[in-house]
């Protein structure tokens, strides 16, 4: 067994590992990131793609945000479609200058293994059997096998950023998590197409039919999502009914319609929402997707591991400036404030958008008066524009 050290080892390089592990290096704070997928998987991952205005600024601050700036798209407002009509909210407007950037979690993640890889600090791909040891000591450990070697690393704290599927939540005993979870009647089928964007923001669409999204990626490439069966299939899909389903929900009165091309990238994902509590055991902070899931409508995902390693990278500087543990100890309750604020506005989202098959006629003109009464509201369009572009991290 091939011992180390380290002050914070980092389970996983998703966006919370490698914001993480970055944060700490701008802190003078060592840290080893152990990642068991190889980094084209994890590179190539076709994820999210909404930026707060929150980690654009993060990411800015850590010096990772020049091809940001260059190849991202600031979005000032969003539209919501309903009843063969589109309605934009200015968010930026209502919320003194804040906005969206779209910019792919992949090319977040390209950006953020290009820094660390830069800092010369350990990033290990390819690591095989890891698992946490004695968190509830001051001498946690993390092994790990890699090319066959079997590793320890002797740390100080370590973070969980291994996802919803790691190995850091579970090695909590049960008796002291608390898992809040709820599935959601439907999924999202997301498709990339090589079509040009026929709008310059986002399409959120409320249809009898059911939800769908308009996105995008760049100038080239459409991001395109509809509401589908939770348990269904691909083979379902075939890309004429795909876009069909698409142009009937999305197209508006006024002739606007997503632009059709080839697809290159077709996808289910599940809806539900899960928050672990608390987000800390011992020495052992979880972060992003190992402490919480949201459903995609409200774009929160990628943004609320942004604010977790946020907070956890500022509790650490401080411990290791001069002893000071009160913002680790607050670490989960703040987080979990958090995570409960993004979960009802994404819940509100997801409710609102979308069709349940079994909802009676009252719901759904419930949902029509919910979107009628906010776009002439200012203080509704207020709320939902400043949850959707960030709450300022804390
Ligand atoms: N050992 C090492 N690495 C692991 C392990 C393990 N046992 N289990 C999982 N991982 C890695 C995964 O391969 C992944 O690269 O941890 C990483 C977790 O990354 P994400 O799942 O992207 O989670 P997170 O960094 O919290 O980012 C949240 O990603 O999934 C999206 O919608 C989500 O946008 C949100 C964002
Ligand atoms: C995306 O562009 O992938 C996207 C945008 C908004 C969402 C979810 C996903 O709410």
């Amino acid at each position: 067994m091939q011992t180390s050290r380290t002050q914070v080892g980092i389970v996983g390089a998703g966006p919370a590992g490698l914001i993480l592990g970055h944060l700490l290096h701008g802190h003078g704070i060592d840290s080893v990131i152990l990642e068991r997928r190889d980094r084209h998987h994890v590179i190539e991952r076709v994820r999210a793609g909404v930026l707060e205005q929150g980690t654009v600024d993060l990411l800015h601050a850590m010096g990772v945000g020049d091809r940001l700036a260059r190849e991202g798209m600031r979005h000032d407002g969003i539209h919501l479609a309903f009843g063969g009509e589109r309605h934009r909210i200015d968010m930026a407007a209502l919320t003194g200058g804040r906005a969206i950037t779209v910019y792919g979690q992949n090319e977040v993640v390209k950006d953020l293994i290009a820094a660390r890889e830069a800092t010369g600090r350990p990033l290990s791909f390819d690591v095989d059997d890891v698992s946490v040891h004695d968190v509830t000591s001051s001498r946690p450990s993390i092994r790990y096998s890699r090319d066959g070697v079997a590793h320890e690393v002797q740390c100080d704290f370590i973070a969980g950023c291994d996802g919803f599927h790691g190995v850091c939540r579970p090695s909590i005993p049960t008796e002291a998590l608390t898992l809040y979870t709820r599935d959601y009647p439907f999924a999202w089928l997301g498709i990339l197409a090589h079509a040009a964007p026929s709008l310059d923001e986002l399409v959120y669409a409320l249809h009898d039919r059911g939800f769908a999204l308009f996105s995008m990626r760049s100038s080239s490439v459409t991001r395109l999502y509809l509401q589908c069966a939770p348990d269904d299939d691909l083979a379902n899909w075939p890309d004429d009914r795909i876009w069909d389903e698409l142009l009937m929900r999305l197209s508006t009165r006024d002739g606007w319609r997503p632009a059709v091309g080839p697809i290159f990238q077709k996808g289910i994902t599940p809806m539900r929402s899960v928050v672990a509590d608390p987000m800390q055991y011992g020495r052992l902070f979880l972060a992003g997707d190992a402490a919480h899931i949201v459903p995609p409508t409200g774009a929160k995902g990628l943004n609320l591991a942004a604010a977790d390693v946020w907070r956890l990278a500022t509790a650490l500087a401080a411990y290791y400036a001069d002893g000071d543990e009160r913002d680790l100890q607050a670490y989960s309750t703040r987080g979990l404030r958090r995570a409960w604020w993004a979960q009802r506005f994404s819940w509100w989202m997801t409710s609102t958008l979308h069709r349940a098959d079994d909802a009676p006629p009252f719901d759904r003109r419930r949902q029509q008066a919910e979107l009628d009464y906010l776009v002439q509201s200012t203080a509704a369009m207020t709320s939902l524009a400043e949850n959707y572009v960030g709450l300022p991290f804390a």
